[in-house]
């Protein structure tokens, strides 16, 4: 490193960069969510030399798991999608870290007090035709509601005369899609999608451990580890500017809110698409190719939001799972406007890190909305609506909260946003995640700023384990083309 000696003789202040003409770094991966440390350690572990820069203060992006209540609970991911080749999972087993599937059994409440009919509910649930794909793809909710009305026509024509909970009931689907994909509305989403689930359980936790067990793993901090040599990562490190060179011999400089300048062969971009929306018109020096910008605009983020409430102690019956309110027209009418945010909560679950908290779901806009109200307006409603629903129902006085928090995805600026989904555009443009995975090439071809992400992933999208597949992916792509062995490198292969 000769920059250091220079600054000597120039008797300046040693405010050096971490780097100069000959950086000590070969990749530069900004972000540390699920995708950039697993494409850092896998590049460490390969004997890289890699730099991380992280905006926020801590690792897991989308993953936070906080102390909370008497033990701790996820303001993001909650959940490991199914456990048949899935990395999450792979990663804690090899570990010994006992993950629990959550079955998330669906428990009913009205807003009169009452319980609907509760196996009824779960059966017309359970039809779940979400996993069909017409052809023409359709508005999602539309679809459902059609195949819904065509189901009980057919098979329970009594409810037919039950118009109220006829339209309630789908007004839940909706809602609950909605914490599924992260929309504000089903007929948002495309009846059109690659997403695959991977096999097995589809909500199994990480209890006392907490999602973050599997940064520590990554990073091998686990049980104490002593991380990676070969690994050094910034927090509190905004990157503001991506300048990628034409020529093959030049670097790629990374710029910084605090005003250091880094450079390195390569840089893996693993921002939300959020962020990129937001951003890329300034973070990209020249301006990103056109089917990127593209992509960027067509694909949607959406917002899935979380209220956690803690508890002196559980109120609630020791088997509940998921919970869920459905409103009764007439109640639903006689809320007030300002509340109209409070007919949008789906309900929640106990999450599975502590014994004495609640999490309710919200999505969409009105998850924006929840994330700008006045706190003790969020809290003392949240109540009045387990009040209501579940309260009522048992029998119960719900006691004051001891504590609350909320998540804020769309306001925080390195995310804006929870994950992506499909929307009405995806079926006319079918290549758009993988517009969004594609490298930025120097005049030799050769791929210089890489991107990763849960929005990269065409089957995956929108998970922990999905993200991290993409991280592994241009891994995998830079240490091919550093060892030679990718031959002719064609991008559009991987
Ligand atoms: C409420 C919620 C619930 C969810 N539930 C589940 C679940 O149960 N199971 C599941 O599998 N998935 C779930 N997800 C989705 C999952 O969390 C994400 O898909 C995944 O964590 C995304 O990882 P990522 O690396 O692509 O992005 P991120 O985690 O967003 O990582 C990107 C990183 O880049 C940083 N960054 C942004 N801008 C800059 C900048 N300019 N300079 C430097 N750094 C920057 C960010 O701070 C962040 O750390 C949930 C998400 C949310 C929000
Ligand atoms: C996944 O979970 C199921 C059910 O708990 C279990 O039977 C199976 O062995 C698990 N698969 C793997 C790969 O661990
Ligand atoms: C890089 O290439 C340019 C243009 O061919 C040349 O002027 C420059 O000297 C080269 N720099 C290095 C460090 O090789
Ligand atoms: C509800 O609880 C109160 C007080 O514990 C009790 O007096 C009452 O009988 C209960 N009502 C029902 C319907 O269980």
């Amino acid at each position: 490193m000769q920059l250091p000696l220079l600054l000597c003789v120039f008797g300046l202040a040693v405010a050096a960069p971490a780097d100069g003409p000959n950086s000590p770094y070969d990749t530069i991966v900004i972000g540390l969510g699920s995708a950039g440390t697993t494409a850092a350690t896998e590049l460490a572990r390969s004997g890289h030399k890699v730099l991380a820069l992280e905006a926020q203060a801590r690792v897991g992006g989308r993953v936070h798991t906080v102390p909370f209540g008497d033990g701790l609970v996820e303001l993001g991911a909650e959940w490991i999608h199914g456990n048949v080749s899935s990395r999450t999972y792979a990663l804690a087993t090899k570990h010994n870290i006992d993950t629990k599937p959550q079955a998330l059994m669906l428990d009913p409440y009205c807003s009169d007090g009452t319980r609907p009919d509760v196996a009824l509910v779960r059966e017309l649930l359970d039809l779940d035709f979400t996993d069909e794909h017409p052809n023409p793809p359709e508005a999602l909710g539309t679809f459902v509601t059609k195949k819904f009305m065509e189901y009980i026509t057919k098979n329970k024509p009594g409810l037919l005369k039950d118009q109220d909970f006829i339209t309630e009931f789908l007004a839940f689907s909706n809602l609950l899609t909605n914490n599924l994909e992260a929309s504000n509305d089903w007929n948002d989403v495309s009846t059109w999608d690659l997403y695959e689930k991977l096999g097995g359980p589809q909500t199994i936790s990480w209890h006392r451990h907490g999602y973050t067990t599997f940064f520590d793993i990554m990073l091998n901090k686990y049980n104490n580890g002593p991380g990676l040599p070969n690994l050094d990562m910034q927090l509190n490190t905004e990157v503001t500017r991506i300048t990628t060179p034409q020529h093959p011999n030049e670097t790629v400089t990374v710029e910084c809110k605090d005003g250091n300048t880094y450079t390195a062969k390569y840089v893996v971009v693993t921002v939300s698409l959020g962020v990129l929306k937001a951003t890329h018109a300034t973070l990209f020096s020249p301006p990103l190719p056109l089917e990127k910008q593209t992509a960027i605009e067509k694909v949607s983020i959406g917002v899935v939001g979380k209220v956690i409430l803690s508890f002196e102690k559980a109120w609630w019956p020791k088997d509940i799972a998921l919970f869920g309110f459905i409103w009764k027209g007439d109640d639903k009418k006689k809320v007030p406007a300002e509340d109209y945010w409070t007919t949008r909560i789906l309900g929640g679950h106990p999450p599975m890190g502590s014994s004495n908290t609640l999490t309710l779901w919200t999505s969409g806009e009105v998850a924006k909305q929840v994330e700008k109200l006045p706190e003790d307006i969020v809290k003392t409603k949240c109540v009045a609506l387990l009040q209501r629903f579940m309260g009522d129902a048992l029998n119960i006085t719900v006691p004051a909260p001891t504590g609350f928090l909320r998540s804020a995805w769309y306001l925080n600026p390195y995310t804006r946003g929870s994950y992506t989904y499909d929307n009405l555009d995806a079926p006319q443009y079918p290549l758009a995640r993988k517009w969004l995975s594609y490298p930025l090439l120097d005049s030799a071809g050769e791929p210089r700023v890489l991107f990763a992400g849960e929005a990269t992933n065409e089957r995956h999208f929108s998970t922990v384990h999905g993200a991290s597949e993409t991280g592994r992916r241009e891994a995998e792509r830079l240490l091919l083309m550093i060892r030679g062995e990718a031959g002719n490198y064609n991008v559009k292969d991987f």
